[in-house]
């Protein structure tokens, strides 16, 4: 892979479910395109500057059909991008989509791979699942393969890059159409251990795991998940691994088991926080603020553990009847993947604990949970300029660009307090304040702490963060990908011929 542009033996095909843009209409009919969410779009939108590429996605909209249709079956240009950036719809039908999606993927898997079920309760596994698997899953995953080989069949020397929960399966099948294509695939979630696993039925855990050994490299964001996938490739599928090499043979195959640690845009998020719609978002922060604000931005997601964070507040206010009326924890949670129950009683659990913490200890004048079920870019990098602590406590999560977006732009020193269960605890946990996610009185003194730090410390940590989040940005983490990718090409080449 070469990042010369317009090499057309070296483009990127780039797949993941959710996509770059989301087509519409407006009132008066005219196309619109809106941003997909989620922090996979907001660090691939990074590629899409430095490398051609063709982008292959699910359609979520009846426009982006239209869209798909009008291309012919073939690739449409992505608005605002230069000549050589292409998107590509995948067509599921309503009932694949469903099963894909809001059966498999995220109740399923996105739950195993952040260990959220109670074991004693959840999950049962009925024919309901079993045939989401069947004809949903793996459908979906054959649709995007053949979208894939289209693609493959004009450039055969592309990099295929799949990325997430979505797609385990689908590199098998590209790989069965092009034996010799070079297929990588990064998964922006953790990947939990071998034990944990065996809640699924042994044919579906046994294909994920195939799945993913079609490719030449899996990636991974921290050295743990990469250690617990060749983990569960010995204890699962029995295979002999090397853990040193981090490398596994399969099908005559040598497979690569890598970490990489994504990042943000530093120099893009800093130029965003300097717009004029940041700045407008400022203002009504800024009047109606106390002595201290604390804040977090997440996706409304079980793994995120916003009900631990109110419940540690709520007792830190208890510990400190001196923090009354001179703090507000203003939490914006962006609704998400509403056609999931769990996550539709997730939201609502979330606002009869807000709505319980604020009866007991707020007043006419003060609310001290100020909950936003909303999503607003400018609006949350109006909120991470202006935090004096920054909440960060998910159960478990891949990477949390959270972590890495509000320190870069914070104008107030403000301190990060972080669940050591998150990816960006490997490079950010001795400049943060470490949290168990799961211990509330932990979190409670984090946040008293945090509160009452001296300006030097909190100075000092703040910078750290931003150096390291510089240091490592987007760039990085695509250059070290490149890096690998060229090595073992170079390494297959030469097996071939030698
Ligand atoms: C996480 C996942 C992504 C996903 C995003 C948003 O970041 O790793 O694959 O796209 O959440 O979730 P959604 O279900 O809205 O695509």
């Amino acid at each position: 892979m070469t990042t010369e542009p317009g090499d057309p033996q070296n483009r990127v095909i780039l797949v993941s479910n959710r996509g770059p843009l989301t087509f519409g209409r407006d009132h008066e009919g005219n196309r619109t395109s809106n941003r997909g969410g989620g922090g996979l779009v907001t660090a691939l939108s990074g590629l899409v500057d430095v490398t051609p590429l063709v982008w292959v996605s699910a359609a979520m909209s009846d426009e982006d059909r239209t869209v798909q249709r009008e291309a012919g079956d073939g690739r449409f240009p992505i608005p605002g991008h230069g000549t050589d950036t292409f998107g590509r719809f995948v067509l599921l039908d309503d009932e694949v989509f469903d099963q894909h999606y809001n059966v498999i993927s995220n109740p399923m898997l996105w739950f195993v791979q952040h260990y959220l079920w109670d074991l004693s309760n959840v999950p049962d596994i009925r024919r309901l699942e079993l045939d989401a698997w069947e004809h949903g899953y793996l459908v979906a995953n054959r649709m995007f393969a053949e979208a894939v080989s289209a693609e493959l069949r004009e450039r055969p020397d592309a990099v295929v890059m799949l990325h997430d929960y979505h797609l385990y399966t689908a590199p098998e099948s590209i790989r069965a159409a092009h034996p010799d294509a070079f297929l990588h695939f990064f998964v922006h979630i953790p990947w939990t251990q071998p034990d944990y696993w065996r809640v699924l039925p042994p044919h579906i855990r046994e294909a994920v795991l195939r799945g993913l050994l079609a490719n030449d490299i899996v990636a991974f964001h921290t050295a743990r998940y990469a250690r617990n996938f060749l983990l569960c490739c010995e204890d699962l599928l029995g295979l002999t691994v090397d853990m040193e090499r981090r490398s596994i043979r399969w099908m005559g195959r040598e497979v690569w088991v890598r970490s990489y640690p994504i990042s943000v845009d530093a120099k893009a998020f800093e130029t965003l926080a300097a717009s004029p719609e940041v700045a407008t978002e400022e203002g009504p922060i800024l009047r109606r603020r106390r002595a201290h604000l604390i804040v977090r931005v997440d996706r409304a997601d079980l793994s995120k553990n916003a009900i631990r964070g109110f419940k540690a507040f709520d007792v830190m206010l208890d510990d400190h009847p001196e923090m009354a009326e001179q703090v507000t924890f203003i939490a914006m949670l962006q609704p998400s993947r509403q056609d999931v129950p769990e996550y539709v009683e997730y939201l609502d659990a979330i606002k009869d604990v807000v709505s319980r913490i604020n009866t007991k200890h707020g007043n006419t004048d003060w609310m001290p949970i100020d909950l936003r079920i909303e999503s607003s870019l400018p609006r949350a990098v109006a909120l991470y300029k202006h935090f004096d602590v920054l909440m960060v406590n998910a159960i478990y999560d891949g990477m949390n660009l959270v972590a890495k977006e509000g320190p870069l732009v914070n104008e107030r020193s403000g301190v990060l307090v972080l669940s050591e269960n998150v990816g960006s605890h490997e490079e950010l946990g001795s400049f943060a304040l470490s949290v168990n996610p799961f211990d509330i009185e932990d979190q409670a003194s984090a946040l008293y702490r945090a509160l009452t730090m001296d300006m030097d410390e909190r100075d000092e940590r703040l910078s750290q963060i931003r150096r390291v989040v510089g240091e490592n940005d987007v760039a990085k983490w695509l250059a070290a990908q490149r890096i690998d990718i060229d090595a073992k090409r170079a390494a297959t080449a030469s097996r071939a011929t030698g």
